[in-house]
């Protein structure tokens, strides 16, 4: 078969980006421009700001991705474009744009689903992993362990009932005086700390998580404590917050395991950079699941991951049309099932 190129375009939050993927797992070019440094003097993202950023530097960034690439605009058998979930202006940006180029060069247009594209960074990073396989998925957004039937069908098995755990671990982060986004910043103190603190389990009892209470109970301790004037232990305090989130997540990813009698597991979003998280899945394989972990340079947004889902798109036949629009609130196009 004819090899095939895709331009993945993506644009949902803070990073816009670009990137060449061949055959859906060979990454030719992968530019990412990260907003991260205008933001960070708010503490969180600014959607305006970060449209008009889109705007600045999209077709700089996609240009950069095709000459890293050696290819042309020609040499491209479609353009894949994240159409959600995410930041309504900041999705239009990448959109319009897809739109525009694919119209301009008559190439075919791909929509793809934001999270349907991080789960894809473990193509990128395991060429041999197929489905089915299990993912845990953990984003800024999105927290949930999806069965990946196929390339295309997902089917979610349990996801938050609130807040995300990369939103969780933000917060965290932010009353701990840390920049923004501070993942990865309570993932340094985490390091050196002992998890002291016992935190509720974040598995409620009908299997979904909530990371609500968790977050909360931090911020509360830490201003009590800022009120009777004592110190917080920071590191104990980030490991105890990441070790209560992240067993909670693979208690129950062993539990999928042992109903789905799948045994091949993922991990897919920013918070798959979480170095306990990584080691703990990791940890898995002593049971005889097979783990596979993205690269750290695609666990955050990045535009090979939706060229890869559009890669499969592509072979599906699975085109939009030039009526496609953003969709801030698009959820996985899978079979809910409920437990
Ligand atoms: O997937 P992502 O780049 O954006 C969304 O689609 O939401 O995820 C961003 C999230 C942020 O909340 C960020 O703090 C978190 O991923 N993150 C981490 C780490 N690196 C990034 N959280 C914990 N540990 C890390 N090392
Ligand atoms: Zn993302």
């Amino acid at each position: 078969m004819k090899d095939v190129y895709i331009l993945g375009i993506e644009s949902s939050c803070d990073e816009t980006a670009c990137a060449v993927v061949k055959n859906g797992t060979s990454v030719l070019s992968n530019v990412v421009f990260s907003q991260i440094d205008v933001h960070k003097v708010f503490g969180g993202v600014v959607p305006e700001i970060a449209s008009r950023n889109h705007v600045e530097v999209v077709d700089v960034v996609t240009k950069q991705a095709l000459k890293e690439a050696g290819l042309t605009l020609q040499d491209i058998d479609a353009i894949a474009v994240t159409y959600g979930a995410g930041l309504v202006g900041a999705l239009l940006v990448g959109v319009s744009y897809a739109k525009g180029l694919a119209q301009s060069a008559k190439k075919p247009l791909i929509a793809v689903n934001h999270i349907e594209g991080h789960i894809c960074s473990n193509y990128l990073s395991n060429p041999d992993l197929k489905p089915p396989f299990l993912c845990l998925l953990t984003s800024g957004g999105h927290t949930a362990i999806v069965r990946v039937d196929d390339y295309v069908t997902y089917t979610v098995l349990c996801s938050t009932a609130d807040d995300a755990i990369g939103e969780c671990f933000d917060k965290v982060a932010r009353v701990l005086g840390l920049p923004y986004p501070g993942g990865i910043y309570v993932d340094k103190l985490a390091q050196n700390g002992k998890a002291t603190i016992p935190f509720k389990s974040v598995v409620l009892a009908n299997g979904n998580f909530s990371f609500s209470g968790i977050k909360t109970a931090v911020v509360n301790l830490v201003h009590n404590a800022e009120q009777k004037g004592e110190t917080v232990n920071k590191e104990d305090l980030a490991q105890s917050f990441t070790k209560t989130a992240v067993d909670g997540l693979i208690s129950r990813l062993q539990k999928e395991i042992e109903t789905s009698k799948i045994n091949k597991v993922a991990i897919a979003g920013g918070v798959a950079a979480n170095s306990y998280l990584r080691q703990e899945v990791a940890k898995l394989e002593k049971q005889g699941v097979k783990v596979f972990l993205p690269k750290l340079c695609y666990c955050g947004d990045n535009g090979a991951m939706i060229a890869s889902q559009g890669y499969f798109q592509f072979i599906e036949g699975d085109f939009a049309s030039m009526d496609l629009n953003a969709c801030p609130t698009l959820r996985l196009r899978a079979k809910y099932e409920k437990k």
